[in-house]
């Protein structure tokens, strides 16, 4: 795998699932890391872990507690933290929540706007506050997406709203980016085990349980490795997963009739299952 030796490395959602993992290998490839995420007990956690897996005794692995939807606060913050730790060259945008995972009568006003302002304004406020510094390095913006974007799914209506909002946000920035020679990479995963599944456990109907499982089950180790060789080929949009670029495939060539047809019958016989 590609060396990342002095290169800076600022990953949101560092303190767990994905980001952590990633923080984790960035760690063996020999870069600079800032951990970034609201909880100062699992940032010193994940920093311990990423600390465990240095490639050499001279890499810096830092932390900083910030929500990434509270604009004012991200600003502020993420200015200090270019100051004192230098501009990344590579931004990793995997801060996300995925609750209120339910039917969509039950999503009030105020959690579906929580979802929208962690997982969609959070992931511009941090790329905003970022975008000046890291265009003299000609930084990379890397994008967490999901599979939930690409097909939509039950019990999703505000993960998966928040999720292709990114898709429109980073197919947009591309354009923006790419004369200033500054990569964009937007990743679409299926179901990845990691503690965000925990938060839908109770409220998923089985409706949604069972499509979710059409798309496969990953590590978050295997996702992190795809996330790095992505981002050393520059590729724009990935999907970890074989049997969600399948999916996507058919998705793609029958204008969402195959996946949909598949798709409704999974519902229709999970609803009828005791
Ligand atoms: N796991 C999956 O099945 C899956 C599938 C497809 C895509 N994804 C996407 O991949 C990304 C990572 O997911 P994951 O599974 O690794 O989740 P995770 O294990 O739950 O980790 C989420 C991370 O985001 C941080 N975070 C949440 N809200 C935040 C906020 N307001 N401000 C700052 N940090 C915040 C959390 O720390 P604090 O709570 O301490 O802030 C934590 O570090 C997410 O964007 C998710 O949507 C996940």
């Amino acid at each position: 795998m590609k060396a990342f030796d002095n290169q800076m490395v600022y990953i949101t959602g560092g303190s767990s699932g994905i980001g952590l993992e990633l923080a984790k290998l960035f760690s063996s490839l020999g870069a600079d890391i800032l951990l970034v995420a609201r909880n100062s007990e699992k940032l010193e956690t994940g920093k311990q872990l990423a600390e465990k897996a240095k490639k050499n005794s001279g890499q810096k692995i830092m932390t900083l507690s910030v929500d990434v939807s509270d604009h004012r606060d991200v600003y502020g913050k993420m200015q200090q933290a270019v100051m004192e730790f230098g501009a990344p060259d590579i931004l990793i945008n995997s801060a996300g929540i995925n609750k209120y995972a339910d039917h969509f009568e039950n999503i009030s006003n105020e959690m579906f706007n929580e979802v929208m302002n962690i997982n969609v304004n959070g992931v511009r406020n941090v790329t905003h506050a970022l975008l000046p510094a890291m265009k003299e390095k000609k930084g990379h913006v890397v994008i967490l997406s999901s599979a939930a974007a690409l097909f939509g799914m039950f019990g999703y209506t505000a993960y998966a709203t928040s999720k292709a909002a990114l898709m429109g946000f980073a197919e947009s920035l591309r354009y923006e980016l790419k004369p200033l020679g500054m990569p964009v990479t937007v990743l679409c995963p299926p179901e990845v085990d990691t503690p965000m599944n925990l938060d839908e456990v109770e409220t998923l109907p089985k409706e949604g349980r069972a499509m979710k499982s059409m798309g496969g089950f990953l590590m978050p180790d295997h996702v992190a490795k795809v996330i790095v060789k992505a981002i050393a080929k520059k590729q724009y949009f990935v999907i970890p997963g074989r049997s969600t670029a399948l999916l996507y495939f058919f998705h793609r060539i029958s204008n969402g009739f195959l996946s949909r047809f598949v798709s409704d019958f999974v519902v229709k016989r999970a609803t009828f299952e005791k």
